[in-house]
């Protein structure tokens, strides 16, 4: 149908004509091969995708670094008007649930980690929770298998924390009226964007799914047929809610119209969300992990999300360690073996600090991560299966430092690409699928491959899931800001962000290189390493299976990364080539 009222429109093939200023970040220097200026660097192996790095956008003032370039932009254009970070942040986290809808999202929720000018730092968490209504087995077939409803289709929906989210943030932080940050992303849903190649193909490749939901079929699929690259997507019912989100704040998602369109996507359904749910929900003010690597300080997101304890974990191992050329099996090794640990404590021992406790200070501590580097051999991997266990994407991530210092890290995600499918007819944007992320049953795999133990991440009512999101701040020996970076990418966040940090401290590579270099990963359980296509030398992987390890070839993609780094040169801003998008300052 292509109607008025049915949410996303395929108008024209075009230009999209933006009221954004465009920015006019500088671009220095040529592409170079990765790891080139690296110090203490091998080149990543000659086959490998991402040989050439497009040089970081620069620019003096401001700049942010989003998953999507037009995101980018109304971050930077926010900034460029006098907004501060965190209205640039909010700005961009509104436009990107416009023109990025399978990550983007007024359904979903996320973290925030802010380091103001002066210093001080705030984590905000505005994870999803369970319904009331959610149950410890819901997701359990007769036979005890976990069923497809954890993650597709109206229960696997956790109540959305992000609207509430960002106008706390705004409201705590913010400069500039809130109806100013949110009129960028009405623009956008009313006067349409071009959808470019890597988003169609996003669009295409959930076909099959709309297919299943009235709404999301009628939608995304009008007549039958996906959107494609150079189509003009005007989503009018998304226009109207971030209308009434920029008239009443919070008010406008959580109560009134938008709420009961939601409820009644639910009862149409089979969804556990209520009106009560809704207006119940609030996000959290945390206290930030903190963390030093060879001096340079990290500063990351605590639970409900694992990602600030497990990347903390892991640098504290590989502290002990002079890690070698970047590339070389002894690096890869000790990656892989600092992961291993840090997973398999964050798969049984993490969960929602309102419902479990948990070990934080001993689990962050240098005597602990000492201790397990005793179990680390250098000549052989480690069995996941030999290790004591304790029993007990799609996301999208915006790095923002404005003019003032300020630095903002948000992730926020519908966990998979486009949540659960479900979309809200008439209101015009897709709910999440995060209650996949909850243990559904000790041992089971999620659709993040990962296998979680134990009872800290049981499902419970009005629990929020444990998350990798991993927004950080880095901050150079002398405690200056040097980096902003999250990623998207499920448990691969947190790996992601975990090589970008050792990329830059021990071998030296500029942000760019840093981002675009190979990665792996490794979860605990399954026991295998993850790996991009060509990431290993055939040289290096033979070595690393010798030892023990074994590999998996993940054809897609290991997380994106979006980050912003301070340089005597200016701010750099850098997206990963993994999903194309372009950073912007000014
Ligand atoms: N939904 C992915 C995560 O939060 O880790």
């Amino acid at each position: 149908m292509r109607g008025n009222d049915a949410g996303p429109r395929r108008l024209h093939r075009g230009r999209m004509r933006l009221s954004l200023v465009l920015t006019s970040a500088l671009l220095i220097g040529a592409a170079v091969p990765i790891a080139a200026r690296a110090q203490d660097s091998t080149p990543a192996p000659a086959t490998w995708r991402y040989q050439q790095v497009t040089p970081a956008v620069v620019a003096r003032h401001g700049m942010v670094a989003a998953d999507h370039p037009i995101s980018s932009q109304v971050g930077a254009e926010i900034l460029r008007r006098g907004g501060n970070a965190i209205d640039a942040i909010v700005a961009v986290a509104f436009a990107h649930a416009v023109v990025e809808p399978a990550a983007g999202n007024l359904g979903g929720g996320g973290f925030l980690v802010y380091r103001r000018r002066d210093g001080r730092s705030f984590a905000l968490d505005f994870r999803e929770t369970a319904p009331a209504a959610a149950t410890r087995e819901m997701y359990l077939d007769s036979a005890g298998n976990v069923t497809d409803d954890a993650w597709l289709g109206p229960r696997s929906i956790g109540v959305p924390g992000s609207v509430a989210g960002l106008w706390e943030m705004h409201r705590r932080f913010g400069r500039m009226p809130w109806r100013d940050v949110v009129a960028p992303a009405i623009a956008l849903a009313r006067d349409g964007h071009v959808i470019d190649e890597p988003r169609a193909d996003m669009l295409r490749g959930s076909q099959s799914l709309f297919m299943r939901y009235e709404s999301a079929r009628r939608a995304w699929v009008p007549g039958g047929r996906p959107f494609a690259a150079g189509d003009t997507l005007r989503q009018s019912d998304l226009a109207a809610t971030l209308q009434l989100i920029a008239d009443s704040g919070r008010a406008g998602f959580y109560r009134g119209r938008t709420a009961d369109l939601i409820v009644a996507e639910m009862q149409r359904t089979g969804g556990l969300i209520t009106l009560a749910d809704l207006a119940g929900y609030q996000p959290l003010w945390r206290t930030p992990v903190r963390g030093r690597y060879r001096g340079w300080r990290i500063i990351t997101m605590p639970p409900v999300s694992s990602g600030g304890v497990t990347l903390v974990q892991a640098l504290n191992i590989l502290s002990g360690y002079r890690l070698g050329a970047f590339g070389s099996a002894p690096e890869r090794h000790l990656l892989i073996e600092a992961e291993r640990r840090a997973f398999l404590d964050r798969n049984s021992l993490l969960g929602d600090p309102a419902f479990v406790a948990m070990p934080l200070a001993r689990l962050t501590s240098a005597s602990y991560a000492a201790r397990q580097r005793r179990t680390i051999r250098l000549d052989r991997a480690t069995p996941t299966e030999g290790l004591p266990l304790h029993e007990g994407p799609h996301t999208t991530h915006y790095s923002v430092v404005d003019g003032r210092g300020n630095a903002a890290s948000l992730t926020t995600t519908l966990n998979n690409g486009f949540g659960s499918k479900i979309f809200v007819a008439g209101a015009g944007f897709f709910l999440n699928d995060e209650m996949d992320d909850f243990t559904a049953k000790p041992g089971a795999i999620n659709t993040m491959g990962i296998q979680q133990m134990g009872e800290a991440n049981a499902i419970a009512p009005g629990k929020r899931m444990l998350s990798s999101m991993t927004p950080t701040i880095v901050l150079d020996p002398d405690g200056r800001l040097e980096l902003v970076l999250g990623a998207e990418g499920g448990a691969m966040i947190i790996s992601a962000v975990l090589q970008v940090i050792v990329n830059v401290v021990d071998h030296r590579m500029s942000l760019a290189e840093a981002v675009y270099a190979p990665r792996i990963h490794h979860n605990a359980l399954p026991d295998s390493v993850a790996m991009e296509p060509a990431a290993l030398s055939p040289e290096v992987r033979a070595q690393l299976e010798s030892m023990g390890h074994h590999f998996f070839r993940n054809p897609y993609y290991f997380a994106t990364v979006s980050a912003v780094r301070v340089t005597r040169h200016g701010l750099e801003g850098v997206t990963d080539p993994r999903i194309p998008s372009r950073a912007a300052g000014y």
